[in-house]
């Protein structure tokens, strides 16, 4: 159903095999599309081993977004238009993960904001002359926006940031025919969850609690964004899609008896 046949994404995020930005990657080629990937210089080597021989992979870029610079080279030296921006980043500093958000700095809360949500507007900036008519942005959440978990300290923050970036944003791109959304996805064992403290409880935990109990993975993520990135989501913008096994609606667990026992 959904084709991407003439159609170009530019994909930011991709680290390594376990990036959810990789499995949105692959989907995107998968549906005919095909993709620029802009990585951060530490894993330039990485990303040239796991490119290799990948059909559909156009160019890979290096880029870091924490300067402005660098997003604008960026859409000055890649050709031509794109259809889809993907943007699967996200960064703390290791000091304001590792200890409760009140001893966060200003220095380590402002580089959490630009690098995590910040980001999304310097792209979606730099990017207004480089989109095909009706394009469509992606970012990914995680429920520590809206709800309190612990261990993701100063990221709840960002991400709350990020969500309303993408409401905000929405009637801005919306005039030009672009629409953004946002998934929020549930846990997944990347690099970017290996810094955040008790990860391993919180997948246990939803494993057990969920509605559909199971935890969530690459291609549960990858398929809802090619939806949100197609035309088949047309009329939809300015939303946070959970994509969590359905997690976030649940208010009291439906095994209480085993947990408390
Ligand atoms: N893994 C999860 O459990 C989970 C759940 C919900 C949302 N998310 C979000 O998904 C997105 C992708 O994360 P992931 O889990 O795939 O981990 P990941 O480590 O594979 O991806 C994070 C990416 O952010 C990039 N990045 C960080 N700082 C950057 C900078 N200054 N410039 C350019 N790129 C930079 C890294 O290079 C990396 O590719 C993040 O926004 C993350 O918060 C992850």
């Amino acid at each position: 159903m959904i084709d991407f046949n003439g159609k170009r994404a530019l994909v930011f995020g991709v680290a390594d095999k376990t990036s959810i930005a990789w499995g949105i990657t692959n989907w995107i080629i998968k549906a005919g599309g095909t993709v620029v990937l802009a990585y951060q210089k530490k894993f330039r080597s990485r990303l040239y081993g796991l490119t290799k021989g990948v059909n559909g992979i156009e160019a890979i870029e290096e880029c870091d977004v924490a300067f402005d610079e660098q997003v604008k080279d960026l859409f000055e030296r890649v050709d031509g238009k794109f259809d889809m921006i993907v943007h699967a980043i996200g960064f703390a500093p290791g000091r304001a993960l590792s200890k409760p958000l009140i001893y966060t700095n200003e220095e380590d809360f402002a580089t959490a904001m630009i690098i995590s949500s910040y980001s999304l507007q310097r792209i979606a900036r730099h990017s207004m002359r480089s989109l095909n008519p009706n394009s469509a942005f992606l970012t990914l959440t995680y429920l520590g926006a809206t709800a309190v978990v612990p261990g993701y300290r100063i990221m709840g923050t960002a991400k709350a940031a990020l969500e309303s970036l993408v409401r905000e944003l929405s009637p801005i791109l919306g005039a030009a025919g672009h629409r953004i959304n946002a998934i929020s996805a549930g846990p997944i064992r990347t690099l970017a969850a290996s810094h955040v403290p008790g990860f391993d409880n919180i997948l246990d935990y939803m494993e057990h609690t969920s509605p559909l109990r199971r935890n969530i993975d690459q291609e549960d993520v990858a398929k809802t964004a090619i939806f949100l990135l197609s035309n088949l989501a047309s009329g939809i913008t300015g939303q946070t899609i959970f994509v969590d096994a359905g997690f976030n609606i649940i208010g009291v667990p439906p095994d209480l008896d085993k947990l408390v026992s």
